[in-house]
């Protein structure tokens, strides 16, 4: 998986996004598949192109929409054709707060999230943001599915603990799966 992500990462390298808000975000991001996800200024949303390089995002690889489709299948959603591949990178103190995925098109096909490198506490909550989340820990090779009546749950993760991990050094990528439109 590693190997596969290290030419999408070449053409299309880590960035740190802005929020809408004008916020650096501090995961690190980028993308592959036909579509990719971006915020800055102008808000959230999925372009073809990177607005780094103008270029199309890269392809996915075989291996990750076939692991993606896997899971999903595993989990209770034959069918699974993912368009879009988010690629984060944490580094030790890096988070990401509790959001919804709402940008896609259609909420009927699930999202599947796999971890890589460090361990990470993923916080699961409940359909309003008030709900009190589950620490889940996210360990590598560790893949979660959502989708249903659980495709708008509120998630995020917990501030990275500093490691070192021998697959990824002092870092957590996770790939996000998503059909957008
Ligand atoms: C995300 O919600 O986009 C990423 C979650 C994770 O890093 O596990
Ligand atoms: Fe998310």
């Amino acid at each position: 998986m590693i190997a596969a992500l290290e030419a999408v990462i070449a053409a299309a390298p880590f960035r740190h996004m802005l929020t809408p808000g004008g916020r650096r975000m501090s995961v690190a991001m980028t993308n592959c598949g036909r579509n990719g996800w971006v915020t800055d200024r102008s808000g959230y949303r999925y372009t073809g192109c990177d607005p780094m390089t103008q270029n199309p995002w890269p392809q996915m690889p075989a291996a990750v929409f076939n692991l993606a489709a896997r899971a999903a299948g595993a989990g209770g959603f034959p069918g699974f054709t993912p368009d879009t591949c988010l690629i984060n990178r944490y580094r030790p103190g890096a988070q990401l707060t509790l959001h919804q995925d709402k940008d896609e098109c259609d909420f009927s096909a699930p999202i599947v999230s796999v971890s890589l490198g460090l361990s990470a506490v993923f916080l699961f909550g409940g359909l309003h943001r008030r709900d009190r989340p589950r620490r889940i820990r996210m360990h590598n090779g560790d893949v979660a599915v959502w989708g249903g009546t659980a495709r708008l749950a509120y998630h995020g993760i917990a501030p990275l603990a500093d490691g070192d991990h021998p697959l990824t050094g002092r870092c957590r990528i996770n790939l996000t799966l998503r059909k957008a439109t």
